[in-house]
């Protein structure tokens, strides 16, 4: 079912080839304005042997070199700005689990066009003017919060700029000020599922008809998981603070088929991780982005280190991403085999007695590593339902994965609750 047209906006109404025209033209002046004034482009450019002219078809763009979140940082805090400090109106940073953060700068235009993106997904969602949207993104140097909230007001939307944390408060607010959307982490609404039961609240009461949901990986089966226990549609949306934040891709909810990526802004390409190598589109690797529009700080085949792949376009003209698998940081090697905190998403989900709480801890014996899946147990589920959902957590892992990993099922409410991205990876090699 497609969206009513005089419900899309400008972008979202261009054919094929008119979408591919818009975007060669605007890659060409991208490119030039990254030469033209950031000098990291400049050399890395002329090193690479290409000019900004050399790019003729959109194909061309992998000529380019590849930007990494390790030039950013070595540009940190303001070296990747391409605009006057003075025309720069607002500052984002993304924390990083290591050294530097990575700060990000936005235009008087960046901050439209974002509001832009961030409103056209939330319509895509199914969100219309006059909705109330309850915001519990983090709210400061993370991007989901103000992003959320600005493209929110944009679409015409009553704004309830909740931001992570104080979870009772929360319930409150969404019982007494009935938004029918709510834009938050996955994670972070389990912990509101949580606090809703614990007050005696039934969660499928409240006025929320839709969530959308982002800043981390959660699958189809979390999927199910919220939109059974809630009542709601629950939809995905992607973004990264290098791009721009949230809103570089969304997922529609008429079809809820993957993320359209909102490729009139921000162009995507998926190459090899391992060689760079453009891939063709439905081939799974590294999801890279080049701003087509961005003042302050554009980017040139900027490498997310999200996993994905490109599939045509179905409610939208724009290609989608299926959902991401994960990070490549996150990806776990154990005696050789790659494993993903979402594959033990799924199984776990899928196990009955067992809660959607789960973490995962890495440790060393001896000179091999070893995972232990922690899962907790839902309320009532006695010692021998537990052994069973243990048993069947690690045949699934072992057939399914290829890898044998050691299961604890703990107590409920036993493991730490996330209020915004949560930490599945516990490793305790070192
Ligand atoms: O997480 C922006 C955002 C805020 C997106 C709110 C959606 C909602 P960063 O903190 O820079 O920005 O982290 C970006 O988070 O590269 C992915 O690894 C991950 N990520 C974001 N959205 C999704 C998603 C924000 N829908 C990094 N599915 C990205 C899977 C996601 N991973």
């Amino acid at each position: 079912m497609a969206q009513a047209t005089e419900l899309l906006d400008s972008g979202e109404r261009l054919d094929v080839a008119e979408l591919r025209a818009l975007q060669l033209e605007r890659l060409r002046a991208s490119l030039r304005h990254a030469y033209e004034n950031v000098p990291f482009y400049r050399e890395s450019f002329d090193k690479a042997g290409v000019r900004p002219e050399d790019c003729r078809s959109l194909a061309d763009l992998s000529l380019f070199p590849f930007t990494s979140k390790a030039d950013l940082r070595e540009n940190y805090p303001y070296g990747m700005f391409a605009v006057p400090r003075e025309r720069i109106r607002r500052i984002h940073a993304s924390s990083g689990t290591t050294g530097r953060p990575t700060v990000v700068g936005y235009t008087d235009d960046d901050l439209s066009m974002w509001a832009d993106m961030v409103a056209r997904s939330l319509r895509a969602a199914g969100a219309r003017p006059g909705d109330t949207v309850h915001v519990a993104y983090g709210y400061g140097l993370f991007t989901g919060g103000l992003g959320a909230h600005y493209g929110a007001e944009r679409l015409g939307c009553t704004v309830v700029p909740a931001s992570g944390g104080m979870t009772a408060r929360q319930v409150q607010l969404i019982q007494d000020l009935e938004p029918r959307i709510i834009m938050v982490t996955p994670s972070y609404m389990l912990t509101l599922l949580d606090e809703f039961e614990r007050q005696g609240v039934d969660p499928r009461s409240t006025s929320l008809r839709v969530g959308v949901f982002g800043a981390e990986p959660w699958t189809e089966e979390m999927r199910r998981e919220i939109e059974e226990r809630f009542g709601i549609d629950a939809v995905d949306i992607y973004g990264l603070s290098e791009v721009i934040g949230p809103g570089v891709a969304q997922e529609c909810v008429e079809t809820k088929d993957g993320l359209h990526i909102w490729e009139d802004h921000f162009y995507p390409e998926v190459v090899d991780p391992i060689t760079g190598e453009v891939l063709p589109e439905g081939a799974e690797g590294e999801l890279v982005f080049t701003s087509l529009t961005k003042q302050a700080m554009p980017v040139v085949r900027y490498r997310t280190r999200d996993l994905t792949r490109l599939l045509p376009g179905t409610a939208r003209v724009f290609r989608r991403m299926e959902k991401i698998t994960g990070r490549s940081d996150d990806m776990v090697i154990l005696r050789g085999v790659n494993l993903f905190p979402t594959q033990i998403e799924e199984i776990v989900l899928r196990t009955p007695g067992v809660a959607p709480h789960f973490q995962l801890r890495l440790t060393r014996e001896g000179r091999l590593d070893a995972l232990t899946v922690r899962a907790e147990a839902r309320p009532g589920t006695g010692p021998a339902a537990r052994e069973a959902a243990a048993r069947s957590i690690t045949a699934a892992v072992k057939d399914g994965i290829g890898v044998s990993v050691a299961v604890e099922i703990v107590e409920p409410e036993s493991l730490e609750r996330s209020v915004g991205k949560i930490r599945r990876i516990v490793d305790l090699r070192s």
